[in-house]
């Protein structure tokens, strides 16, 4: 108990507070009004924590739960329930709170493996999702494919090994929730000028489209005019460098991607009225997609915990959706991998963990960063 105490003092003045006796939402206060980015951690159930701290005061969660059935941790906890149905609604049980601190701008990615009960595949994470979304008001924007890249041990010999698990990207609401997409696009490739004309990355100088309009026997004259001009506005843009990259789609010269009716494609509309159309790329680079490529953790380097996920997997939930200064949360912080990518992206964090043992490790891991 004394070393316990010890331990409590000094976490304090270090890095933020463990221990379930201390005052969670007091603590917390303190925390938020302080300037410095070191995680808080909390050692306790997610539950009862969560509904210790106050609505609307944390701008985004980032969390993997352990799965069901197939892991025992150092402590009991969620994944152990008798049945998926229990966990379903353990877990539920806990989003709808975090929906509660969550500010209204907020953002929630979860990052949830599936499980087999004998030879079925339960779906879990879509049981999951739209629990979440038919009855507990939250919106699903992005069901992120996270491809593991080389999947684990596989004894099966009568299905597919699985590589990949989902990262859920949920809002509060719909409208007007936080969301930089500037801070996590790539960098855009650049255009460049050669005999006087402008080139972008790719080689479109606009020559060819040039000559396609010319001789196309599909465009009217009026039509031609048209897309002559438009083709010069959009070179004049790249110039400007408001436009990184561009792609013209002129009627029945270049093959289309999208439906031929009318009635379902805005771009099939424009290509009947006007002729031809633009697919622009944004100056400030491209999007990320919905399929990551990371490869987990080296879960040997650390030892007593089996499913941290990667720096990498927090990096566009933490830039996207919480603004800096912001405070993200994990629940089920494990090892402290959302606290650590908060702290190195400046942004305040809170862990949460039902096992003494994972704090230590997230305390200590983030404590090498300082
Ligand atoms: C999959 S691990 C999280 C790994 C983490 N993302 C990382 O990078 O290390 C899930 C964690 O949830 C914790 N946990 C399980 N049930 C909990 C509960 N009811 N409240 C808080 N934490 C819990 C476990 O102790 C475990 O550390």
């Amino acid at each position: 108990m004394q070393e316990r105490r010890e331990l409590n003092v000094r976490a304090k003045n270090d890095i933020g507070n463990i221990g379930a006796d201390v005052k969670i939402r007091q603590d917390f206060d303190r925390y938020v009004n302080n300037k410095r980015t070191r995680p808080f951690f909390i050692h306790g159930d997610s539950l009862g924590v969560l509904k210790q701290l106050p609505s609307e005061s944390i701008d985004c969660c980032v969390t993997s739960p352990p799965y069901w059935g197939k892991r025992q941790y150092a402590t009991k906890g969620i994944g152990l329930e008798k049945n998926y149905k229990l966990y379903v609604k353990s877990l539920v049980e806990i989003f709808i709170e975090l929906r509660r601190v969550l500010k209204k701008t907020g953002s929630f990615w979860l990052n949830i493996g599936d499980s087999y009960k004998g030879k079925k595949l339960l779906g879990i994470p879509w049981r999951v999702a739209f629990e979440l979304t038919d009855n507990h008001g939250w919106t699903l924007r992005n069901d992120v494919i996270w491809n593991k890249v080389k999947g684990g041990l596989d004894n099966t010999k009568d299905r597919l090994g699985n590589v990949y698990e989902h990262v859920f990207h949920f809002v509060k609401q719909e409208k007007g929730y936080f969301y930089d997409a500037d801070a996590i696009r790539s960098k855009p490739s650049e255009s460049k000028v050669v005999n006087g004309a402008i080139v972008s990355a790719t080689g479109v100088s606009g020559v060819r489209y040039k000559r396609q309009i010319e001789l196309s026997t599909d465009l009217s004259c009026e039509e031609k005019k048209n897309a002559f001009q438009a083709l010069e506005n959009l070179l004049q843009d790249m110039r400007d460098g408001k436009l990184s990259d561009f792609r013209m789609i002129i009627r029945n010269q270049q093959r289309t991607t999208h439906s031929d009716s009318i009635k379902v494609s805005g771009r099939a509309k424009e290509l009947k009225d006007k002729g031809f159309y633009f697919l622009k790329y944004h100056p400030n680079g491209s999007k990320p997609r919905d399929l990551w490529d990371i490869i987990p953790e080296d879960t040997q380097k650390r030892k007593g915990h089996y499913a941290p996920y990667p720096v990498d997997l927090c990096r566009i939930p933490i830039l996207a959706t919480c603004p800096e200064g912001g405070i993200v949360i994990d629940p089920f912080v494990g090892t402290g991998t959302t606290t650590l990518t908060a702290m190195g992206f400046n942004r305040k964090s809170v862990g949460i963990d039902i096992s003494d043992e994972y704090i230590q490790i997230s305390q200590n891991r983030c404590v090498s960063l300082f």
